[in-house]
């Protein structure tokens, strides 16, 4: 895998990121109790660092989506499989996210929150790829601008893969990623 890849970010510099973007949330919310609303399943790893370097009472929700097609193919248009099970109005909400890349999802559940009224609600994303919007959209707080390459570990998969590497990782070469991904073969029976 070594040559398919290299580091993106490490974890010493996503800890102290982390760290960063905890402590100005902590001073942006002061007084306030924010809901924290993830996405399943990439934005799992950063939001669980994020609130433990957030020091306010805050509360965690979870989404669960489901796209028709890609991002581009779907326009940003997304299936709720999981709601928030708290009444959103008058709190201020932030939804956190591993990565805004067209920004259609975002987009998306954006005008559904907000269609419940929030207080205040902002987007928090680990990765911005802002070079492949499509639609304009500017999160609140972002940990990294991020290339227009193909990015997976700490929450970002390949085809579910790869979401437990502690480095956010580059893909150089997709294919060779793949090819060392696939289990041995069986050698052949013997007669
Ligand atoms: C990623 C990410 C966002 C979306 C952003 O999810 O978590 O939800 O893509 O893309 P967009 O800006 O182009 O709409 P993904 O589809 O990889 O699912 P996962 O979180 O389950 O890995």
């Amino acid at each position: 895998m070594s040559e398919a890849v290299r580091v993106l970010v490490g974890r010493a510099d996503l800890a102290r990121r982390v760290r960063e973007l905890g402590r100005a949330i902590t001073e942006d919310y002061a007084g306030r109790q924010p809901v924290l609303l993830s996405v399943l399943k990439g934005g799992v790893w950063f939001l669980a660092d994020l609130v433990r370097a957030i020091d306010l009472p805050l509360e965690v929700h979870f989404l669960a989506i489901s796209r028709y097609g890609d991002a581009e193919e779907s326009q940003g248009r997304v299936q709720i499989l999981l709601d928030v099970d708290v009444d959103i109005a008058g709190r201020d909400v932030l939804l956190v996210e591993d990565i805004v890349d067209t920004g259609l999802t975002c987009r998306y559940l954006l005008s559904v929150l907000a269609a419940r009224d929030p207080a205040s609600l902002e987007v928090c994303t680990l990765l911005d790829k802002a070079a492949r919007r499509i639609v304009p959209l500017v999160p609140r707080y972002v940990g990294f601008q991020c290339p227009d390459r193909f990015v997976i570990g700490y929450g970002l998969d390949d085809r579910e893969r790869y979401r437990n590497l502690p480095d956010l990782l580059q893909v150089e070469d997709l294919a060779s990623l793949r090819a060392a991904a696939e289990p041995l073969e069986a050698p052949p029976a013997r007669a």
